[in-house]
């Protein structure tokens, strides 16, 4: 069935000049674009987008990568979306993610990897309504 994942390209893709080339990629794999924008994340919207990881050792440097400059924040819709997306943009860490992925391409390491993607139907809708407003979905 039809659904919808949600998805940013982090700041190391848009400095990199690679938002064309990924947007390329993701509709040529049959995404639809419901929603999009260039937006920069403040300290506490990384904070708060990124809870589930506050534990973790490499929190910090999480949120200074994704706030350290703009983002492309979208909505994405096709059959599968979050499970395609995800194999779409890779594995985590750029060195084991497979041949012609977002990742593969684009991504540096494992911190600055360029892209993310929703990991469940629930999380795509709470990350889409972090970023974007009812009307701002088509
Ligand atoms: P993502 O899986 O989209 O969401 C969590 C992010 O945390 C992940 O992308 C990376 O950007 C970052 N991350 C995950 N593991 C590490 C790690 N071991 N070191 C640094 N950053 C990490």
């Amino acid at each position: 069935a039809k659904n919808r994942t949600f998805t940013m390209l982090k700041p190391d893709a848009v400095e990199n000049g690679n938002i064309g080339a990924i947007l390329e990629l993701i509709n040529t794999s049959g995404f639809r674009i419901v929603a999009m924008k260039l937006t920069q994340m403040s300290r506490k919207d990384a904070e708060t987008f990124y809870a589930v990881h506050n534990e973790r050792p490499f929190f910090g440097e999480l949120v200074e990568y994704m706030t350290r400059g703009p983002i492309v924040a979208a909505v994405l819709e096709k059959d599968n979306a979050v499970e395609d997306f995800r194999t779409l943009i890779g594995a985590t860490n750029p060195a084991e993610a497979a041949e012609g992925t977002i990742r593969k391409k684009y991504a540096a390491s494992i911190g600055e990897n360029a892209v993310h993607g929703s990991d469940s139907d629930e999380n795509a809708a709470i990350e889409a309504a972090f970023h974007f407003a009812g009307r701002e979905l088509f």
